[in-house]
């Protein structure tokens, strides 16, 4: 199967959809930040002056998105003034078992000229982060045997993932995070397949071998952003914790009820980074 970097056609269709609604806008608009939107995170939009609002279904290209919560459009927004591409809704592994899902759109982002990419993800926790909290990724460790890079045929396929999330990008997001009094803690998400829920001893043996949090993307957008030399920056917001460490029924409704519940935090830590990035 045709690896869908290579698809450069597609891609460029993408591109010159995109660029002509931006043309369109009343004032030039050149983003060099984008943002992938987690699961129960669409408030985050609602503090954004949103410019133009594009489904997925009509970019040339883009996958279709089905997961309740997501809702799969792009749109091209000023937060704080400053351009932010927003991808509300993500592909994931699981719902076609292809891990290059994202691919033609973290592509189409390359090409649009963006240098960073912000993640952002609802996870479980494996220890010291409560529902409701943030926790910056600093690491991750990929359980799912895949790569969104399967089929690539370049010698960039064999990327360095020993800086996966940018160290200053963290460092600016801990004193913005100091500042505003949110409590920021980092650590390592662990990537699992979904979309079941772990088994307790999954989450016993994860938290074994170095994970803090765990959940089901980022990780194959991390890779498929550092394939294309973009930083990245990644938030995840704790709704739960891992299967057995409490006695409840793990869900996705209750991702939807407890992402909102960090909304707020994620909106200042983005609003402030976008300070810094434009600066
Ligand atoms: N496991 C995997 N993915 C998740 C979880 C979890 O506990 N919570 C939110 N997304």
């Amino acid at each position: 199967m045709a690896n869908s970097l290579q698809q450069n056609h597609s891609v460029q269709a993408a591109v010159d959809f995109i660029q002509n609604i931006q043309g369109l806008l009343p004032q030039k608009f050149q983003s060099k930040v984008a943002m992938i939107l987690g699961s129960g995170l669409g408030s985050v939009t609602e503090q954004a002056e949103v410019l133009a609002e594009i489904s997925y279904n009509d970019i040339p290209g883009f996958p279709e998105t089905g997961v309740a919560g997501h809702s799969g459009s792009m749109l091209l927004t000023l937060m704080n003034n400053h351009p932010l591409i927003i991808l509300n809704g993500r592909i994931h592994f699981y719902e076609q078992g292809e891990a290059d899902a994202m691919a033609p759109v973290i592509a189409t982002l390359k090409a649009l000229g963006i240098e960073t990419l912000i993640l952002t993800n609802a996870a479980g926790s494996l220890l010291n982060s409560a529902p409701g909290s943030v926790m910056m990724i600093k690491d991750y460790i990929n359980f799912t045997g895949q790569s969104p890079l399967f089929g690539v045929a370049d010698n960039g396929r064999f990327v360095s993932m020993s800086k996966a999330y940018d160290a200053q990008y963290r460092y600016h997001l801990r004193q913005i995070a100091e500042k505003n009094d949110i409590h920021l803690a980092q650590g390592v998400y662990a990537w699992m397949v979904g979309p079941q829920f772990e088994t307790p001893a999954e989450i016993r043996a994860i938290r074994m071998m170095g994970a803090d949090a765990v959940g089901m993307s980022t990780v194959p957008e991390t890779i498929l952003a550092r394939y294309h030399d973009m930083k990245v920056a990644a938030l995840s917001i704790i709704t739960n914790y891992g299967a057995g460490m409490e006695d409840v029924r793990l869900s996705h409704e209750q991702t939807l009820e407890y992402a909102p519940k960090a909304a707020a935090k994620v909106q200042i830590l983005i609003s402030g980074f976008l300070d810094h990035l434009y600066s």
